[in-house]
């Protein structure tokens, strides 16, 4: 059985991992990556990229990053959340490990990865969003992964919520990857425990009062135990969130939408307040959309998985 190696790399962590034929990781390493450190997330990917050709040998190494892609899948243009302008990936990787490289943008990857082995397997048409640090997207329609002209197809993440809004790392205003993110959420619940300590008394106290503290896991853990802030913080990223996938339902018409990322994986506590959400944007005429909103199965390994996956197709010249 042949073996690629996948690595995902976001703006917190590089975890990479060899995979077989059957998208099973046999091999995995992981590591911290310094967002605001460009030459030391490369070096880490290429210490990583050795440290697991080491014992395995893989066909092809496939990378997934957080970042606008070019069309010939092979350098990092631009990424807002890592400090990485025109990075050119594939050929760093290939002169160290001698193995044919692909990037891919880090949310096409996982939507691969839950596509060819997760819970999209039945499905042909899907969009994938991932609700971490940024949020991110991959659109595969009758099949195929999106990339379009320029390579950035699927860079949803980006999508207008709030008309004249936040500042975003790509420098627009009002995207929604500030308002629905991981990040975003954790932004939300903490002005809402300064605004009203007494409403979010169950969050704070599962960080011991300090506000600081908050992370996304925090936020949902909260809401699991009724806390008003929580869930209030929780509403209004579903609420934001259930507006992109409106338009994007209206664009793509996919069967499904599977959700992913750390604020995901709280399960019903984020993916219900999103869905009825969702449902009343969609009900025009009475008619509300019957998309499925789901969760991802494959977790943090979908896009390590995905991008040895894609690597592999590219590497047999199909
Ligand atoms: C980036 C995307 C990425 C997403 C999730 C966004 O800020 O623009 O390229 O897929 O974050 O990491
Ligand atoms: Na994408
Ligand atoms: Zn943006």
């Amino acid at each position: 059985m042949g073996v690629a190696l996948g690595i995902d790399v976001g703006g917190t962590k590089i975890a990479a991992g060899v995979v077989d034929d059957g998208g099973q990781i046999i091999a995995r390493v992981r590591r911290p990556s310094r967002a605001a450190d460009a030459s030391s997330i490369v070096a880490s990917i290429l210490e990583v990229a050795q440290e697991l050709t080491e014992e395995h040998r893989p066909s092809a190494i496939g990378v997934g990053a957080a970042g606008f892609i070019d069309a010939t899948r092979r350098t990092v243009v631009f990424a807002p959340n890592i400090a990485w302008r025109d990075e050119p990936l594939a050929d760093k990787l290939e002169e160290a490990t001698g193995l044919p490289t692909v990037v891919e943008n880090d949310a096409n990857a996982a939507a691969w990865g839950e596509f060819q082995f997760g819970v999209a397997t039945d499905a042909s048409s899907i969009v994938f969003i991932t609700l971490g640090t940024g949020i991110g997207g991959g659109i595969i329609m009758n099949g195929k992964l999106l990339t379009g002209g320029q390579g950035y197809a699927g860079e949803i993440g980006h999508l207008n919520v709030v008309p004249g809004g936040k500042r975003c790392g790509c420098g627009l205003l009002g995207c929604w990857e500030q308002y629905g993110s991981g990040t975003a959420l954790v932004r939300l619940a903490k002005e809402s425990a300064e605004l009203n300590p007494a409403m979010a008394r169950t969050l704070l106290g599962l960080v011991d009062g300090d506000a600081t503290q908050i992370t996304g896991y925090t936020v949902t853990q909260a809401a699991q135990l009724q806390c008003q802030a929580a869930l209030g913080a929780i509403d209004s990223m579903a609420g934001y969130t259930a507006q992109a996938l409106s338009d994007l339902s209206l664009i793509l018409d996919p069967e499904m939408f599977v959700l992913a990322g750390g604020v995901s994986e709280a399960g019903d506590v984020v993916r219900n307040p999103i869905t009825k959400a969702f449902r009343s944007y969609t009900a025009a005429s009475g008619r509300e959309s019957t998309i499925p909103i789901v969760t991802a199965t494959l977790g943090n390994d979908a896009g390590i998985i995905g991008a040895a996956d894609l690597s592999r197709v590219k590497a047999s010249g199909s």
